[in-house]
């Protein structure tokens, strides 16, 4: 039996000594306590059993996956972290699995706790092959760290932080003559292959290629941010893969961990990394790349190959996309302006951020956990693991129904 914690004490603690900002939200939501998770399931406090389709895009194989907990279960009790003098094993073993499903070039790993630190790395590995000038796109989201931030396209979260980083261009994402007006052999771009959480932004056909053939032919260096589109997530391990191309460095993280552990990476070219191979203590981390998120890596990718679940992901996204499409044409289609995504990362964009977070409380009602995105409030996602059942497909388009039904109650049509 697990213990069920009392949810006023939780929330007097966050009113404490957490945030007061969320603590009223909570309230406000009528959020529960998280007691526990499995599969595509949450436990929450109030008895209710909620489908996980959010999560910020971390949990492609669902929560506590038996494997992924098992190898790190293991590893826990064999040898946590390293002592960072001796060799890692777990470290060399997840740096092979990563380079072995990233796009042929990419072979040195950095792993890193978070997101933010892998961009923090792909930055200033950029930073050593002399490029001084960053383009990134207006939408991108790369994290929260001051370097991450300052090419992060929301000036809501940058404009408070300011002075960032010296020598950033935004431009528009999925415009490819914009970045090349902007481009020169000092410039590093950085972009993600679908913005995630600027509101699944897809590119248009060929962009991607055109930008990697733009840096190619100007000298600059090419960053791909896969944290949010990688591992399995768009129905292909990368983005990349997806496009045919190869970036000078990929970043990822969360499906990284398998839902488990936090862990993020850079995936470098040799000639990207020379300088960290030269000297390795340029970057480092004292808890980046330990034995149990080392583990955690290896367990996850063995589990997407032996589960199939890059093709699990490619038959259910059009599935899970089209449950949405046919909740809105049913009920609140003046609501929305698209459903759009692709593989597992679905977006119902919304006329306004109040229409998204009606259809939030729709689907909490209904016991089914969405994502709002960081960088467009009008955008809810939908980012389920790739272990939907025939019966959690049942459970997701009879909640998107009343969530759209609750919309078409809430938000007036236009007269
Ligand atoms: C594309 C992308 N890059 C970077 C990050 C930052 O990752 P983290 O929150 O782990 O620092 C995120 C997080 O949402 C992301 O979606």
């Amino acid at each position: 039996m697990i213990a069920v914690p009392d949810r006023d004490r939780v929330l007097g603690r966050y009113a404490k000594h957490v945030n007061t900002s969320l603590a009223s939200l909570a309230r406000l939501v009528a959020a529960p306590v998280e007691v526990s998770a499995a599969g595509t399931k949450v436990l929450g406090s109030d008895g209710h059993t909620y489908l996980d389709c959010g999560g910020f895009g971390v949990f492609l194989l669902g929560h506590c996956h038996p494997s992924v907990v098992a190898a790190v279960r293991a590893q826990l009790e064999r040898n946590p972290l390293a002592t960072r003098l001796f060799l890692n094993p777990e470290l060399a073993q997840a740096a092979e699995d990563l380079a072995g499903i990233t796009p042929a070039g990419l072979d040195y790993v950095f792993l890193t706790n978070s997101g933010a630190e892998a961009t923090e790395v792909g930055l200033k590995l950029a930073r050593l092959a002399g490029k001084k000038h960053i383009i990134a796109m207006h939408g991108g989201f790369h994290g929260k760290t001051f370097g991450a931030l300052s090419v992060t396209g929301r000036a809501q979260y940058r404009d408070p932080f300011a002075p960032l980083l010296p020598h950033v261009d935004f431009v528009k994402f999925g415009d490819a003559a914009a970045l090349c007006a902007s481009l020169t052999p000092d410039s590093v771009v950085l972009l993600e292959p679908v913005q995630a959480e600027g509101g699944v932004r897809l590119a248009p056909d060929g962009y991607l290629r055109e930008v990697r053939q733009a840096c190619t032919s100007t000298g600059a260096v090419l960053i791909l941010d896969e944290i949010q589109s990688g591992m399995g997530r768009l129905g292909a391990w990368w983005g990349a893969d997806l496009a045919g191309v190869t970036p000078d460095l990929l970043l990822t993280g969360k499906i990284l961990g398998g839902g488990v552990m936090p862990v993020g990476g850079v995936v470098a070219t040799a000639e990207m990394f020379a300088p960290l191979n030269a000297d390795p203590l340029l970057h480092s981390s004292t808890f980046a790349g330990s034995p149990l998120a080392a583990t955690a890596v290896s367990a996850t990718i063995a589990a997407i190959k032996s589960e199939g679940l890059i093709e699990r992901t490619r038959e259910l996204g059009p599935v899970v996309r089209e449950l949405a499409i046919e909740a809105v044409a049913a009920h609140c289609a003046h609501a929305v302006t698209e459903v759009r995504g692709q593989g597992l990362l679905i977006g119902l964009d919304f006329v306004s951020p109040e229409t998204a977070t009606e259809f939030l409380i729709g689907l909490l009602d209904q016991h089914v956990i969405p994502s709002y995105s960081l960088n467009s409030s009008n955008v809810l996602r939908l980012t389920p693991p790739a272990l939907l059942d025939s019966a959690d497909l049942r459970w997701l388009g009879g909640a998107l129904n009343a969530a759209a039904k609750h919309v078409a109650r809430t938000v007036p049509r236009a007269a």
